[in-house]
């Protein structure tokens, strides 16, 4: 039995699609930490997963349907949990990400800017709509802490990632300004976890995703962290535990951020020239 490291906290977890979603797994693993959840997705995901099945495994939690796009959704969202809590909430998971140009496989240096700010719409300026509906209703207790989920593709270079780098660079800053009023109007902490590559639908809409899930591997002295990990580290981060932790942006990653190289990468590197030696000779 987990640790009841979140025993009487209340939070919302956006973002549960199916079994592989990472916010499937942080529901799953807040309510056997003793916490009290409310699930929410896009309208449309409610059609096509499986969060209703979720929900029973959640203690029966509510399902809110709320587009995170729309402050109106967001508010009712807000409302409707405190109104299920009889209070305000403890813990926010923003597990959101969808980019209508990588969808299309449309490339990244003939975008359709249509697309690209409705990538910047759903992918980060949903957590500024989120924090802020939150800041205007006084959704949030003191001490509550609220995590959005990243990718190092923020930092560097990643070019099967098209425009949801952007997205994901904003919604980091985001999560820094924001954490810097709501730390100091509430003591509200607020920051970013850079997951490694995770097998999920989100994941796997990305160009050339399995090449770069096992090269991620192979770079990471720990190897590629699972959606599962993510959970777990998620949980601590919600929890007193890491009370003094905002305004960061947390590499969950085995490593991968701060390695150059790895033997295992070179070695692939030395055979793949030998075959190419070998088949010219
Ligand atoms: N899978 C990876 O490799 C990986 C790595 C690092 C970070 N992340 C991030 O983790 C988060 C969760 O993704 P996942 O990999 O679990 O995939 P997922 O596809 O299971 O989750 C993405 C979720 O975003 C929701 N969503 C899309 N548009 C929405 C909207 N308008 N309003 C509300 N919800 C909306 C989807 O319904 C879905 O539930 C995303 O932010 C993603 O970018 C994923």
């Amino acid at each position: 039995m987990a640790q009841q490291i979140l025993k009487g906290k209340k939070g919302i977890i956006f973002g549960a699609l199916d079994e592989r979603s990472i916010a499937w797994s942080t529901a799953l693993k807040a309510v056997e930490a003793g916490a009290e959840i409310v699930l929410t997705n896009a309208p449309i995901a409610m059609r096509m997963g499986k969060i209703n099945e979720l929900a029973k495994l959640c203690n029966n939690a509510p399902v809110i349907p709320a587009d995170a796009t729309s402050v109106a959704d967001l508010e009712n969202l807000l409302q409707k949990s405190m109104e299920h809590f009889g209070g305000k909430i403890d813990f926010v998971l923003h597990s959101i990400g969808m980019s209508p140009n990588v969808r299309k496989a449309i490339p990244y240096t003939d975008t359709n800017y249509d697309n690209f700010l409705k990538t910047l719409d759903i992918s980060a300026l949903s957590l500024h709509k989120l924090l802020q509906s939150c800041m205007k209703m006084d959704a949030l207790n003191e001490w509550a802490s609220v995590i959005a989920l990243t990718y190092i593709a923020a930092q560097r270079t990643f070019p099967g990632y098209n425009d949801m780098a952007e997205a994901k660079a904003l919604m980091e800053s985001i999560a820094r300004s924001f954490g810097y009023h709501y730390g100091f109007a509430k003591k509200v902490r607020v920051n970013t976890v850079s997951q490694s590559p995770t097998i999920t639908t989100a994941g796997s809409g990305v160009s050339g995703f399995d090449a770069f899930f096992t090269y991620a591997d192979k770079m990471s002295p720990l190897g590629n962290a699972t959606g599962e990990q993510c959970a777990n580290f998620c949980i601590a981060m919600f929890s007193d535990y890491t009370k003094m932790v905002t305004m960061q942006n947390l590499f969950h990653d085995g490593g991968f951020s701060n390695t150059g190289v790895s033997n295992g990468i070179v070695e692939e590197m030395q055979k793949a020239a030998m075959a190419s030696e070998n088949a010219n000779s």
